[in-house]
């Protein structure tokens, strides 16, 4: 027997409503018969039939598809035995750049009161009548800002903070909303547009209207009658606006205020008018996830201090309270956010900086529930102000991206399967439309480095591939045009030095790499490579430009360049002050080059450029070379010695033989002995620390380090309670509090930054032991490290051929694993005896002893 398991468009299996001329469809089948192989598989879409020859992305090639258009498409595939099955996938096109009838409205009479402040929100309003039957309708809108849409009073669709956070000069997603149930003849449509990114206040350096000079509304309703005619019905003059009515603030890091006595019906209306914007990006429909609410929140306990009611939510997260309420008219209950308590059980807000992070609610007489909506927060704890606590129940929402979680990982050590927590909690904290640093403080920002080196084990536990090509298309638009990338994406007119138009750096800007590269390693699809192979050649362009400016010889290679600005060995807990993790700039920036051009030179060869490959082999010996040459004594030790300059080299496989290959590993063994285990790594050598010893023969000192309590290690933060992943290695002391210094990292402490979570990787392809050799798991290997004293893991990963696990087990002496591998994959299992076996899909026991 076969059955289709998954059968999607665009990567989604329903719901796709999709501008791509030809979208991609992907599948994976399941047959209970071991060894089961796909023979046929025929997909029909729009009258066009053709024979899939890749189940990860099969391009649709048809008659031209039309807008507005629902479509069917029809997979039937043949197993080994002749066996069938068939699936069917609806989606829709789009506009397909199909002009708008409507006009980009807003209020030209709002008058900003301050360069720093984010604006009231704006609600726009049409009373549509139709008066015949209806049979499809359709709303298209975005804004400029975030809005939601109200039909007679009612939300429309789940998703928060539309039309998501993009590049507002050059891109703009707009969303597609079904109403054909929802218009009942006469209906009152209502849209509430706040500042958001594209017009609030946003960036630590607080300034508003970046990209638009106020909130504006561009939206069409497509109605198509029973009787066949059409009408569309889209913003212009005839529609009102105001100010007015309960949204009084809204802005991403300050929260909101809601006035419940603001009834609609007392708003005064004006008529909106025509806008022009600023900028013209290109409108397309979603091709990100959608922001949605995910696990409901409960409180694990509540305390009163000073007259408020303290709630601990028991998990640090991102998202927003939900209250029910029995209040009084004019009652003000006010609710503020922290990641921490003080010592005396307060609130401490002090690392939220600049952002205000409250929802101040004005009740209205009686039961009454309340959740922001244009606005979250990153937080454990609240306090609530204004009201007694039999009065209140109080729950949250966790807002972030509507990525499928795809791994999972948990073994026999309580503290790691925290730690696997913790990763799992700051990377739903931090993929709010994009993949930022930090959900609390006022950044939240899609920092380049952060994702950078986090995008491996993102690709492990989620479905990365619509959430990461939203961004991507980002920073390709982004991309200086001497091949620097800014270092936040969107880059929102951020004045940070390295975003001048000459600048590159290391490890940041590594992202138009990495992260194209990652994706590609987990779901197999070379398009992602293709499309941002240009701006990757561009940005090695500049390293080298770079790197060779002034030097001569071997230093040629070496990324040193004084007073140029990088971020070196960030967070490196070493050397706790910013300006020395950056003097470490020269080894890290260095093994920039090393990385990025063999991973190109790889990516060269698998779009058959074959002379590019060659050069960035050339490019990225040469790095080694002289990585070794200037930075070592030639025989495997660095001049100056820390963590990170000797994991880079010996994970990038910088040495030039075995033997000085493993005197270094040596001598990072030393270092790290010589630091009781505790990690000395930044966002550079964090990542690969670990297999840089396990990969040399030092497993057992690898596993002393994983499993290390003291501080800094990865469990330490895990033995004081942590429930996500810190910014800094040591963001709270022995003692539980708070290492405030002025070195300028007291204004950096952050208790949700996934950076460091990037081990993760470690403990799916070492501890568990799964990981792919062929792009999407088409051929995968499973090999444990053990050690640590585990006796027991288990993971799997959603692959995009199906379910790939693994579970290994040590009783009485004896090694048993299980495995399973999907149809269409084959699978080498090696065992810790070292004999290897060639596993078809299936599920496989094997053992052996220990
Ligand atoms: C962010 C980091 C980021 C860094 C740049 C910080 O403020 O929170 O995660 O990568 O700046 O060095």
């Amino acid at each position: 027997m076969i059955q289709i398991k998954r059968f999607a468009c665009e990567n989604l299996t329903s719901g796709c409503v999709t501008d791509e001329r030809s979208p991609r469809f992907s599948f994976y089948v399941e047959s209970n018969i071991p060894g089961n192989s796909l023979q046929t598989a025929e997909l029909t879409v729009n009258g066009w039939k053709t024979i899939i020859h890749s189940q990860l992305s099969e391009h649709y090639r048809g008659p031209k598809l039309t807008p507005f258009t629902q479509y069917t498409a029809a997979l039937a595939v043949t197993d080994a035995q002749g066996a069938k099955d068939e699936a069917t996938v609806t989606f829709e096109t789009g506009r397909l750049d199909t002009p708008w009838q409507a006009k980009w409205i807003s209020d030209p009479t709002y008058k900003f009161t301050d360069k720093a402040v984010s604006p009231v929100p704006m609600t726009f309003r049409k009373v549509i009548r139709t008066g015949k039957p209806i049979a499809k309708a359709r709303i298209y809108a975005t804004a400029m800002g975030i809005y939601e849409l109200e039909l007679n009073g009612q939300k429309v669709g789940n998703r928060y903070f539309a039309p998501g956070f993009t590049s507002y000069k050059h891109n703009l997603q707009y969303q597609t909303y079904d109403v054909t149930e929802l218009l009942r003849g006469e209906d009152e449509l209502r849209v509430i547009v706040a500042g958001g990114w594209a017009v609030g206040s946003f960036v630590f350096t607080r300034k508003n209207r970046v990209y638009a000079d106020r909130q504006a509304l561009l939206l069409e309703l497509r109605i198509t009658y029973a009787d066949g005619t059409e009408e569309v019905i889209g913003t212009d003059e005839t529609w009102s606006v105001s100010e007015e009515g309960p949204f009084k603030m809204a802005d991403i890091y300050d929260g909101e205020i809601y006035d419940a006595t603001c009834g609609w019906d007392t708003v005064a209306w004006r008529p909106a008018a025509p806008e022009k914007l600023r900028l013209s990006p290109k409108i397309m429909a979603d091709y990100g996830d959608p922001v949605v609410a995910h696990e409901r929140m409960e409180p694990i306990s509540c305390t009163e201090l000073d007259g408020k009611l303290i709630y601990d939510f028991g998990q640090n997260f991102a998202g927003v309270v939900h209250l029910t309420i029995n209040g009084k008219r004019g009652q003000v209950v006010t609710v503020k956010h922290a990641e921490l308590l003080n010592p005396d059980g307060s609130l401490n807000v002090k690392f939220l900086r600049t952002a205000k992070a409250a929802a101040i609610y004005t009740c209205a007489d009686g039961i009454q529930t309340y959740s922001p909506r244009l606005t979250y927060m990153g937080f454990r704890y609240i306090s609530i102000e204004g009201i007694s606590r039999e009065n209140i129940e109080v729950a949250a929402l966790a807002l972030y991206s509507d990525v499928e979680q795809t791994g999972g990982f948990a073994c026999s050590d309580p503290m790691l399967n925290r730690l696997q927590q913790n990763i799992l909690w700051s990377s739903k904290s931090n993929f709010v439309d994009i993949p930022t640093d930090c959900p609390q403080r006022d950044e939240r920002m899609g920092w380049t480095g952060d994702i950078a080196v986090f995008a491996p084990v993102a690709c492990y536990n989620f479905n990365m591939s619509r959430f990461l090509n939203k961004w991507m298309l980002d920073l390709q638009a982004e991309q200086l045009p001497s091949g620097g990338v800014p270092n936040t994406i969107p880059l929102h007119g951020f004045g940070f030095p390295a975003t001048m138009p000459v600048m590159a750096v290391a490890w940041w800007d590594d992202a138009c790499i990495l992260v194209p590269w990652s994706e590609y390693q987990a779901r197999g699809d070379k398009e992602i490579l293709r499309h941002y192979y240009p701006g990757m050649k561009k940005y090695i362009k500049a390293c080298c430009f770079w790197a060779g400016l002034l030097s001569t010889g071997k230093n040629k290679y070496i990324w040193d360049v004084p007073g140029m600005l990088c971020f070196g060995d960030w967070v490196a807990p070493d050397v706790p002050q910013m300006s020395q993790w950056q003097a470490r700039g020269k080894w890290t920036g260095t093994a920039s080059i090393r990385n990025c051009s063999s991973l190109v030179a790889r990516i060269a060869e698998i779009l058959g450029e074959t002379q590019d490959a060659a050069y960035y082999r050339d490019l990225s010996e040469k790095t080694a070379d002289a990585y070794c040459s200037v930075f070592t004594d030639g025989n495997g030790k660095l001049l100056e010695e820390f963590q990170t300059a000797y994991v880079l080299p010996l994970h990038l496989d910088m040495f030039p033989n075995a033997d000085v290959k493993a005197k270094a590993a040596q001598n990072l063994v030393k270092l790290v002995e010589g630091n009781d285990h505790c990690i000395g790594t930044g966002f550079p050598g964090t990542p690969y620390i670990l297999f840089a010893l396990a990969d040399n023969g030092h497993a057992d000192t690898a596993y002393k380090m994983l499993l290390n309590t003291k501080c800094p290690s990865w469990l330490y933060q895990v033995k004081m309670g942590a429930t996500t992943i810190w910014e800094r290695w040591d963001g709270l002391d022995e003692n539980g509090e708070c290492p405030i210094g002025d070195d300028g990292t007291d204004i950096m402490i952050s208790y949700n930054h996934y950076a460091s979570g990037a081990v993760g990787d470690f403990m799916y392809r070492r501890v568990a032991g799964i990981e792919a050799q062929a792009p999407g798991y088409e051929r995968f290997k499973v090999q444990p490290v053990l050690g640590g004293g585990l006796t027991w893991a288990k993971s799997h990963v959603l692959t995009p051929y199906g379910l790939v696990s693994s579970h290994w087990r040590i009783e009485n002496d004896q090694f048993t694993i299980e495995v399973q591998v999907p149809l269409g994959t084959s699978c080498q299992l090696i065992l810790p005896n070292g004999q290897s076996i060639s596993l078809n899909s299936g599920n496989h026991t094997h053992t052996c002893p220990v």
